[in-house]
């Protein structure tokens, strides 16, 4: 039997890096977006988005003819046997729940056009029973009826790890209601990401389920530990070395301890929202309050880091000039949603600060969504003539920054490390007032 032929409805960080990983593969694969100048970019070999490594891998697949992109649902449904569904589903405005209208835009437009045998397999997050509901819907609108069948294969990577997380995942997750279903994806991953790869086949609403919990546990791990990092404020001790130590523990393990300015981007604080949402809607309400208090934790430290600036300043920052190093929301990417940096820096701003940014990839989207703020070309050029260097995302180029060097730039030498990544001694040692977050 030949290798099944695969679609990726949405070309964002998700479906652009699932799809551009599945021609890697070896499949032929079709990338389908409404947007056209995206597709039309993704087609020249332009990736709309930074993401290590993708960019030559995209151009190295759309060399093999194996892979190209679209804006037609008509074309997607002649040629997948499996469609994946990769748009987003954002935090709606002014609301926790989340926004399901290009999910549902996706299949009411590929449904109608389904005249032959596929798998439609939605990797997006979603609000569990949202599988059910679109089951439903391609079961109404599909001509193939019950040969088109949906089923749910939640995604996990990271950004600035997309590839990696993609070719190697930690598992993978079938929610199914067939055998076929099971076996088709089974046949889609028998590739090298599923050698040794642990396979869950569960329930829709598990799979759904699976993809909430794993975020909602990594961001109250992410609380935790700023938590922790208050009562260290508080109590003078320090929460690196106390993470350090907790983390030494295989029950605890040391990854997502780094204590900061917290977690944002397109996923953790969306998905926290929504989950409490749904779980609300569910009757459930209760068993996620304490995400409520996962959130707030998360806020306090842009607040908290803000202070921090304010006390170096003596009380305020008004008129002062403020280097903020750092806008994405986690380095190694250029996406600015929900980011702490920006955060911190628009609410500086906001107090009459002059505030410079630089971020190595995020200026041009830092600029889209804050047009008023001052976004310069390098680390040198925020820093020069700063009263005070916040260093807000941990970009290597500014954990590497010599502090002897940095000083011949300032005449104050004041630096807030959001990120707990700086190395303390070098820079009290060069003379700098250091602050950080949970850190005497
Ligand atoms: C996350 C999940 O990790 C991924 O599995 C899921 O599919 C999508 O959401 P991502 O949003 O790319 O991925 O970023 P992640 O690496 O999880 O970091 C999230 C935020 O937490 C960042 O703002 C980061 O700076 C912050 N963080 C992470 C901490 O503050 N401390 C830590 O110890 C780890």
């Amino acid at each position: 039997m030949s290798a099944p032929r695969i679609t990726v409805l949405g070309t964002g960080y998700l479906g652009a890096t699932h799809a551009v990983c599945m021609a890697a593969l070896g499949f032929e694969v079709l990338g389908m977006d409404v947007d056209k100048a995206k597709v039309e970019a993704l087609a020249a070999g332009q990736l709309p988005f930074y993401e290590p490594g993708l960019d030559t891998l995209l151009v190295e697949q759309l060399a093999t003819g194996r892979l190209r992109f679209t804006t037609s649902y008509a074309e997607v449904a002649e040629f997948g046997d499996v469609h994946f569904i990769g748009v987003g589903t954002p935090q709606k405005p002014g609301e926790n729940a989340a926004d399901m209208r290009y999910v549902d835009a996706v299949v009411d437009g590929l449904a109608p056009h389904l005249t032959r045998p596929c798998l439609i397999a939605g990797k997006s997050t979603v609000p569990v029973g949202t599988a059910e509901r679109l089951a439903d819907r391609v079961a109404e609108l599909a001509p193939a009826g019950a040969d088109a069948e949906l089923c749910w294969n939640p995604e996990f990577l990271r950004e600035g790890f997309a590839v990696e997380d993609t070719l190697h995942p930690d598992r993978l997750v079938f929610g199914v209601r067939s055998e076929k279903a099971e076996q088709t994806l089974r046949e889609v991953y028998a590739t090298p990401i599923g050698e040794g790869t642990p396979v869950v086949v569960t329930d829709f609403a598990t799979a759904q389920l699976v993809k909430v919990a794993a975020n909602s546990f990594l961001a109250t791990k992410i609380s935790f530990i700023n938590a922790m990092a208050e009562v260290c404020e508080a109590a003078g001790g320090n929460v690196v070395t106390l993470a350090d130590a907790i983390g030494y523990d295989a029950r605890i393990g040391r990854r997502f301890l780094n204590a900061g300015l917290g977690f944002g981007g397109g996923c953790l604080p969306k998905d926290i929202r929504a989950f409490m949402a749904r779980a609300g809607e569910l009757g459930a309400g209760e068993a996620l309050t304490f995400l409520q208090e996962v959130d707030a934790i998360n806020m306090r430290r842009r607040t908290r880091t803000v202070d921090l600036a304010k006390e170096l300043l003596g009380g305020t920052v008004l008129g002062a000039r403020v280097a903020v190093l750092g806008a994405a929301f986690k380095p190694d990417s250029d996406d600015v949603r929900d980011s702490p940096a920006l955060a911190v820096a628009a609410s500086l701003q906001l107090q009459g600060a002059q505030v410079v940014v630089y971020d190595p990839e995020a200026n041009a989207n830092a600029k889209r969504v804050f047009p008023t703020l001052r976004c310069v070309d390098s680390a040198t050029e925020a820093i020069t003539g700063a009263d005070v260097i916040l260093h807000l995302t941990e970009w290597k180029e500014f954990r590497e920054l010599d502090p002897v060097q940095v000083a011949t730039m300032v005449e104050q030498r004041n630096i807030v490390d959001g990120r707990n990544a700086l190395d303390v001694d070098a820079w009290r040692g060069a003379g700098w007032h250091y602050r950080s977050l949970g850190r005497p």
